[in-house]
């Protein structure tokens, strides 16, 4: 007889089960915190249009409103800022974690380990009730590590953060030395709030599967700032700008594409799982790239734009999405091209944040199945059997 144990309510499974390849049309949870509606082209932040909050509301404000669900007043601005602006600086040991890493790395495996070395600096890494506060330190800190390696990357010293800027002033500072005009700042400051929220996209998702397990805020947005890099997410804002390089000149944009196209390539900053019409965030980030080409006074970035778009949309309908215009836009802004990933993470910890503490704070281990395609089972051989 065997020893086996069979459940006596067992259900065989059916033949074929019901795959969803990269939980494609999946609905895993429920949230309150972002919505896209391809159908509409729309994506809302706690109920407002981004397009409404990156013209009318600086990127803390948005901070805020994802971690609060509200905007807030003028008093509720100026404490949350204050306390912002006290936690920028990081430590001399966090500083020389920086600037130890080899010259050569991505900058995105830079903050992924500043982001990380951090974490074993704070000791209430179990608390839960310490995540709002946790949240405001990454928000804070993370623009101090990121310029931090940009300044070492390049030989340069450190630049201290200042405790007088809004968030887009003081990282211009702490890169370049001064703040540029105020258009230049705008713009930067739209793209952090088109960039700081998006569902369950592949990274927030990551960092919602590590905390579901328990784990702290920043393990689980190391998680994050590491399914972000990839090219297929916010890796191709990089890829964007390689590729208009690549192209070089307006002119041979047509051709470049349709060599591309014909070849089966994937073109960076072009299609979504989520829009099939358009990207909600496109047309806002793309009149602010048009507004750098413009203070530069070059529009060839921008020409090149618009024929690559242009060609893609009419050969395969699929429509650019928001790291199409937030690379050139960066670009024009005069940083590496290393550097556009983790200017998203600056953005992104915001909407990581919030999911981090909703999944918290109503959790259920995630633990999805799979489909076994492998040999059917066997038994072992000993190895003189074999
Ligand atoms: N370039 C060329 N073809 C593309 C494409 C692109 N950027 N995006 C999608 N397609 C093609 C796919 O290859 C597929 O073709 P097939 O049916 O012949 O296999 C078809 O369009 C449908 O693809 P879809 O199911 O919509 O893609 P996905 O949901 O699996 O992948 C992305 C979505 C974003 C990963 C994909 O569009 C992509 O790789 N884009 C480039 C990277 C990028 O810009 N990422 C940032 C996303 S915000």
């Amino acid at each position: 007889m065997s020893d086996k144990f069979v459940n006596p309510d067992y259900v065989a499974e059916p033949e074929k089960m019901n795959v969803k390849k990269g939980l494609d049309g999946a609905v895993v949870d429920q949230t309150t915190i972002s919505k896209v509606t391809p159908e509409t082209n729309s994506l809302i932040y706690k109920g407002y249009p981004v397009q409404e909050l990156a013209e009318n509301c600086r990127f803390e404000e948005v901070a805020y409103l994802l971690w609060n669900s509200e905007l807030p007043n003028k008093t509720q601005l100026a404490e949350f800022e204050a306390k912002e602006r006290s936690y920028r600086d990081i430590s001399k040991n966090n500083l020389e974690v920086i600037r130890l890493l080899p010259k050569k790395c991505h900058p995105m495996d830079s903050i992924r380990t500043a982001v990380s070395y951090f974490g074993t600096e704070d000791t209430r890494i179990w608390d839960k009730a310490s995540n709002p506060d946790k949240a405001m330190m990454l928000l804070a800190k993370i623009p101090t590590m990121v310029a931090a390696d940009y300044r070492f990357k390049k030989g340069l010293d450190f630049i201290p953060p200042r405790k007088d800027l809004t968030i887009a002033e003081n990282f211009f500072h702490m890169c370049f030395g001064k703040v540029p005009n105020a258009e230049i700042v705008k713009a930067f400051d739209v793209s952090l709030t088109l960039y700081a929220e998006h569902s369950f996209n592949a990274s927030t998702f990551a960092t919602r599967v590590i905390t579901s397990t328990e784990s702290d805020l920043y393990s689980a947005t190391v998680g994050g700032i590491g399914a972000l890099k990839g090219p297929l997410h916010g890796g191709a804002n990089e890829q964007v700008m390689h590729m208009m390089i690549e192209v070089g000149d307006p002119a041979k944009a047509e051709a470049w594409m349709l060599d591309a196209l014909a070849k089966k390539k994937k073109v960076m900053g072009f299609g979504h799982r989520v829009y099939k019409y358009g990207d909600s965030r496109v047309p806002t980030m793309k009149k602010y790239a048009q507004k750098m080409a413009d203070v530069i006074g070059d529009q060839k970035w921008m020409k090149m734009y618009d024929i690559l778009e242009k060609t893609m949309v009419s050969q395969k309908k699929i429509h650019p999405n928001l790291d199409f215009p937030a690379g050139p836009a960066y670009y024009m802004m005069g940083f590496e091209i290393d550097f556009f990933t983790p200017i998203f993470v600056m953005a992104r910890t915001t909407g990581w944040s919030a999911h981090i503490m909703e999944q918290a704070n109503n959790n259920r281990i995630i633990r999805p199945l799979s489909e076994y395609t492998g040999t059917p089972e066997r038994h072992v051989k000993t190895i003189s059997e074999r």
